[in-house]
């Protein structure tokens, strides 16, 4: 079975009403012909139903870049899955490494949202990836193991059904040094392979994203990968024609 590539774009902390408004209508237009790859964006909370009346009659569908465990109730200042999914929300990224540096996030915690994600119809992008440091000391395998087992353990397999991966090296987000084709190609192929050994159906057909500098320009030779599904896109994602081109290098 052919995976349909996914671009999506992590907007991350940037964006206004009049930016987000330009932003979206310069990617309207520029992928009005695209239909080999699936497209994404994730725009701040506060632009989400903004965002999400903009991309209405595109190919163009809508992310969030957290959720809280919790749909509602005393819970201060959290975004609930519900509410995203109340606004057209369809994908949750979940563990982002700036959310598990800055927030503390714990592979536990990230698995409960993730189940959280999925009970309320929505699809989990996992962000699992290694620092610069569990790199060099060829850690890389066992770092992205035990991210995964932590919702393998409590979810199952199965719960890579209406599920994206995204293997983001943290050494490579933000820094415009990318991992390479082959670097990232071993990755994703250990990451499927260690799926593989619960279901198999389950790993050939999850999609597996990279993240970490993709741009224009290295976009296209990543994408000649076999385990590479498709980008999760930060700094790039945020002009409209550098994103087109690298949605159209995944077709
Ligand atoms: O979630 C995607 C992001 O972490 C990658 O950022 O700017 O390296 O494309 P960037």
């Amino acid at each position: 079975m052919m995976r349909k590539p996914l671009v999506m774009g992590n907007w991350k902390l940037n964006g206004d009403t009049k930016m987000v408004a330009e932003l979206i209508a310069g990617l309207k237009n520029e992928l009005a012909s695209v239909n080999g790859c699936q497209v994404a964006i994730a725009p701040p909370n506060m632009y989400l139903s903004q965002a999400s009346d903009q991309i209405k009659g595109s190919l163009i569908e809508l992310g969030a870049q957290n959720s809280d465990v919790n749909v509602s109730g005393a819970f201060t200042g959290e975004t609930s899955p519900l509410m995203l999914k109340d606004v057209g929300v369809k994908y949750v990224i979940l563990g982002h490494s700036e959310r598990r540096t800055y927030h503390a996030e714990t592979d536990e915690l990230i698995a409960k949202k993730f189940a959280a994600v999925k009970e309320n119809g929505l699809t989990p992008v996992l962000c699992i990836g290694e620092t610069e440091a569990e790199n060099e000391a060829g850690q890389t395998e066992a770092v992205c193991a035990k991210q995964l087992d932590a919702v393998l353990k409590t979810l199952g397999a199965a719960a890579f059904n209406q599920a994206v991966i995204a293997y983001e090296p943290v050494w490579a987000i933000g820094t415009g040094k990318s991992a390479t084709p082959a670097q990232a190609q071993a990755v994703h192929k250990f990451i499927r392979d260690h799926i593989a050994k619960q279901d198999a159906n389950v790993a050939k057909q999850v999609i597996i994203q990279y993240g970490g500098s993709v741009n224009a320009a290295n976009a296209a030779e990543l994408f000649t990968q076999p385990d590479i599904d498709g980008a999760l896109v930060g700094g790039a994602s945020l002009k409209a024609d550098a994103f087109a081109v690298i949605v159209k290098a995944a077709e």
